[in-house]
C-alpha cells in the first residue's frame, strides 16, 4: 500500500498528473527512512530535515510532526515486511507549466514503502567499490531535492565500472557520495566533511559521529582533500539504506590494505548493537 494525497491505496490505482511540479521541473523534495522491525529509525530527525528541505524549496510543511508521524506509523502497519525503506515525497502540486510558484495550489504529497535491503553480508565483510568523480551538482546539496539527475548519472559511473558509488571531489575536497555520505580514516582518526550547501547532512552521518563521540573514537571534522582520501587507510560510505560500508577500492586501487579495515569493523558493530537497543526501546 502507498500513500497518496490523504488516501492509502494499492501501488497500482496511484495516479498523479502529467502537469505534477515533481514531473515538469523536478520541484520537490523527499526522505527516504529506515524502518526496522517496524519501528522508523531516526523519525524525527528525519522529519527535521524534511522541513528544512521545504524551506529550502519554499514550499510550506504540509503536515506537522504529529500527522507525519501518524502517516508514517499507519502506512508501515499496511505493508507486510518488518524491515521497509519508506520513502516520502513532497512535490510543489500540479499547475500550468510555469516556472514560477502556481498560487493556490496543494502540494502533491506521497509516501511508499519498499521492503529494506541492507547491504549482503559479502559486502560487509569484503568491502565495495568506488570510482572517484568531480562533483558537478549545484550548490544546495544540503536540499534533499528530488530532481537527482546530477546523482542519477554520477552514480552510473559508478555502475558503469562494476561499482557501489561514485566519490565526489569539487576543487580538491571530497563532499559526499551521490547517494551516500563518505567518511575517511587516516593514522586511526576518523575524518568527516563538515556539514555545508555542498552535501546532505546525513541521519546516518550524525549517527556515526555520535557513536565515535560515545565509545571514545578519535575523530575530526574538517574538509578532507582529496589527497588525503587516495592515501586514506580506510574509507566508509552511509546511507539509511546502506548503513555503513567500507570503500576498499577507489579507481582500481586499493584502499589502505584493500579489505575492511579495524576502525570500520569496530563502527559496523557498534552500528548493529545501536539499532538493535533503539529499536528494544522504542516503546510501542
Ligand atoms: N540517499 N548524500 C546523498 C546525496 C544522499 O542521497 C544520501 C541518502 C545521503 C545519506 O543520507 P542518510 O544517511 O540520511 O540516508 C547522503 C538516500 C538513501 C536515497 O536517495 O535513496
Amino acid at each position: 500500500m502507498i500513500y497518496l494525497n490523504s488516501e492509502f491505496m494499492p501501488i497500482e490505482q496511484a495516479r498523479v498528473p502529467v502537469l505534477d511540479r515533481g514531473f515538469i521541473f523536478g520541484d520537490g523534495v523527499y526522505e527516504v527512512i529506515p524502518v526496522y522491525s517496524r519501528h522508523p529509525f531516526r523519525l524525527a530527525e528525519h522529519l527535521r530535515r524534511l522541513q528544512a528541505s521545504l524551506e529550502g524549496i519554499r514550499l510550506a510543511n504540509p503536515h506537522d510532526d504529529a500527522e507525519w508521524t501518524r502517516l508514517v506509523r499507519r502506512l508501515i502497519e499496511l505493508n507486510e515486511p518488518e524491515d521497509q525503506s519508506l520513502y516520502l515525497q513532497v512535490t510543489r502540486g500540479v499547475a500550468r507549466r510555469d516556472h514560477a510558484f502556481p498560487k493556490g495550489v496543494a502540494p502533491t504529497v506521497f509516501m511508499m514503502s519498499n521492503a529494506l535491503s541492507t547491504p549482503p553480508r559479502e559486502q560487509v565483510d569484503k568491502g565495495v567499490g568506488a570510482v572517484t568523480a568531480a562533483d558537478n551538482r549545484w550548490l544546495r546539496c544540503d536540499i534533499k531535492a528530488v530532481s537527482l539527475l546530477p546523482n542519477v548519472l554520477l552514480r552510473q559511473l559508478a555502475v558503469d565500472d562494476g561499482c557501489v558509488e561514485a566519490v565526489l571531489l569539487r576543487d580538491g575536497i571530497m563532499t559526499e557520495g551521490a547517494a551516500s555520505n563518505i567518511f575517511v580514516v587516516r593514522n586511526g582518526v576518523l575524518l568527516a566533511p563538515p556539514k555545508s550547501h555542498l552535501m546532505l547532512p546525513g541521519i546516518t552521518y550524525d549517527v556515526v559521529l555520535e557513536l565515535a563521540q560515545a565509545n571514545g573514537i578519535k575523530h575530526q571534522i574538517r574538509p578532507v582533500a582529496e589527497s588525503e582520501l587516495r592515501g586514506a587507510d580506510e574509507a566508509w560510505l552511509t546511507s539509511s539504506t546502506k548503513e555503513v560500508l567500507a570503500i576498499v577500492r577507489l579507481d582500481g586501487k586499493p584502499v589502505g590494505g584493500g579489505a575492511p579495515g579495524p576502525l570500520f569493523r569496530r563502527m559496523y558493530a557498534l552500528y548493529q548493537d545501536y539499532k538493535e537497543r533503539v529499536m528494544r526501546t522504542s516503546g510501542d
